[in-house]
């Protein structure tokens, strides 16, 4: 049995993972990535992002997110959408020109509108606010809270629940969140507060970009979980990876196995963590190495398409 089959076995909704487009001419890969034995779910790693679908204000385009969201809902396979908000990845057009904050915040409700209607019931989720938070727990500098302030975030989700399905669940994602500390602390009382204002958000994304030697425990991460939990909140771990610092060898790749494993149980054991999705499962389409220079072989399966010890060690724990 695949990744996904074990993991619902072990109360999962899901295990998934993150697609890009640049390597869907490679059949190997494609008959992997919509298996729906390892993955019961995908989420486009790029084509949902703003850059992308409203390349020109008011000219929607949704070719590449189609690529990665049409064979997913053939396969059977969930989807989570990733993502409305961001402070990366936007046109030329939004961030060269300076607009007021009416007309930011209508570009917003629009954008959100339009892709939020598109795929109006197709996402289990939205991660509809991405990587708002700076490590020391206050916001980060962006066109987003310079030009409307800290409440552009709860016009996202409020927008993001106006148009689309109200089954879709709404997500805040980010990294660096997969510990108690200041940054997940922050957001803790963010989500706190929204909970108690009914700003619509269903759940918390930890990205769980992590590197060998420096990664969260399971102890960790289950703690960082149980922040969200409490709150009545559900979570998910989003963007799993662990990179490792090459050349590797198979010391690394044990310590690599491990983490991958402690980080799967950890969510698998939070009664709140529905599902984990490794963001991209193929060492050579990672973004770790040209993101990281001078570490790669973050993912699941090999440059040579084969399983890695990563791998086993979360089929064996699940
Ligand atoms: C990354 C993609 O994987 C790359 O292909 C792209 O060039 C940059 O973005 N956190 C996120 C993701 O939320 O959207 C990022 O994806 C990785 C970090």
């Amino acid at each position: 049995p695949g990744l996904d089959v074990l993991a619902k076995r072990a109360g999962l909704l899901y295990f998934g993972t993150a697609i890009d487009n640049v390597v869907l001419n490679n059949t190997a890969y494609v008959a992997i990535a919509h298996n729906r034995s390892e993955f019961g779910q995908v989420t486009p790693s790029n084509g949902q992002k703003w850059m992308y679908t409203e390349p020109q204000r008011n000219v929607f385009n949704y070719t590449m997110a189609d690529e990665i969201v049409k064979p997913a809902i053939k396969a059977l396979q969930m989807r989570r959408c990733h993502t409305f908000l961001w402070h990366n990845q936007l046109p030329d057009w939004l961030t060269a020109k300076n607009y007021t904050k009416p007309e930011l915040i209508s570009i917003l409700e629009n954008h959100i509108k339009h892709e939020a209607r598109y795929f109006y019931d197709t996402c289990y989720a939205w991660d509809v606010v991405n990587e708002a938070f700076n490590d020391d727990g206050t916001l980060r500098e962006s066109l987003w809270l310079t030009t409307i302030g800290p409440s552009y975030i709860e016009l996202a989700f409020k927008f993001a629940r106006k148009y689309v399905s109200p089954r879709t669940r709404l997500y805040y994602n980010d990294y660096g969140i997969e510990r108690v500390n200041n940054k997940s602390l922050a957001l803790q009382k963010l989500v706190k507060d929204y909970v108690k204002r009914d700003v619509p958000i269903d759940g918390v994304g930890l990205q769980a970009h992590f590197t060998i030697g420096r990664a969260p425990s399971y102890n960790d991460t289950r703690g960082a979980l149980n922040l969200f939990t409490k709150l009545g909140l559900e979570t998910a771990l989003t963007e799993l990876d662990v990179r490792v610092d090459l050349p590797d060898s198979e010391a690394k790749q044990a310590t690599q196995a491990a983490v991958y494993a402690a980080s799967v149980k950890a969510c698998v054991d939070e009664k709140s963590c529905v599902g984990v999705t490794v963001w991209d499962f193929w060492d050579p389409v990672s973004w770790v190495p040209s993101t990281f220079p001078g570490y790669g072989n973050a993912c699941l399966w090999d440059e040579k398409l084969q399983r890695k010890p990563a791998y086993y060690a979360i089929s064996d724990m699940l």
